[in-house]
């Protein structure tokens, strides 16, 4: 009886198991297209990052804020292997895409720096604003990107993102920690 149970519930589950992947698979073509994208997109902005961040560390006042920038920028770069991992599980060759949106971050985190005064924290509390400016994008992006890797079936790469999901949200609470201990008083008093 209970064997014919688990049996019966066994092929119940197999034709469920059969239509959720027919029904994935009809949808997975745009999908698909649409991730593979958007992976295109995000490695720009990595890439743009890893060009960037050495600039916001160079432009930083204080010891800490340059630190935090230089550590990041070892993350990113670690960002930029990850997501070439994860054009080789899909089968693809790594791309870039431009990113607009990354494109126009790092542009007005130069304007920051030009229109600060170097040694002051004015420059810092700017520089720290442009820097989570980035990090928020990239952690919307990751958050998003890993959760469409799971609709379709895709364990490991998401594994990847939610992996640089956490380093952007860890870089983020760095800069706000920065920014509340210390930069942003400081700031206050020039
Ligand atoms: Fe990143
Ligand atoms: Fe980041």
């Amino acid at each position: 009886m209970s064997t014919t149970h688990a049996n019966k519930s066994t092929a119940a589950h197999d034709k469920t198991a059969s239509k959720q992947s027919k029904a994935a698979k009809h949808h997975d073509g745009k999908l698909q297209e649409f991730f593979h994208d958007e992976i295109k997109d995000i490695y720009w902005a990595e890439k743009k990052l890893v060009q960037t961040l050495p600039k916001l560390a160079k432009a930083a006042t204080s010891e800490e804020l340059r630190g935090a920038f230089n550590s990041h920028l070892e993350e990113t770069k670690e960002h930029v292997n990850r997501l070439e991992k994860v054009f080789s599980l899909m089968g693809e060759k790594a791309e870039a895409k431009k990113c607009d949106a990354m494109a126009g971050i790092t542009e007005e985190g130069a304007s920051i720096i030009e229109d600060t005064e170097k040694g002051t924290s004015t420059r810092d509390v700017a520089l720290i604003l442009a820097g989570q400016k980035a990090e928020h994008y990239e952690i919307a992006t990751y958050g998003g990107l890993a959760q469409i890797a799971r609709t379709l079936g895709h364990q490991e790469i998401a594994s990847l993102l939610e992996k640089t999901l956490s380093e952007e949200k860890k870089a983020d609470t760095t800069l706000t920690g920065l920014a509340e201990s210390s930069v942003n008083k400081e700031a206050s008093a020039e």
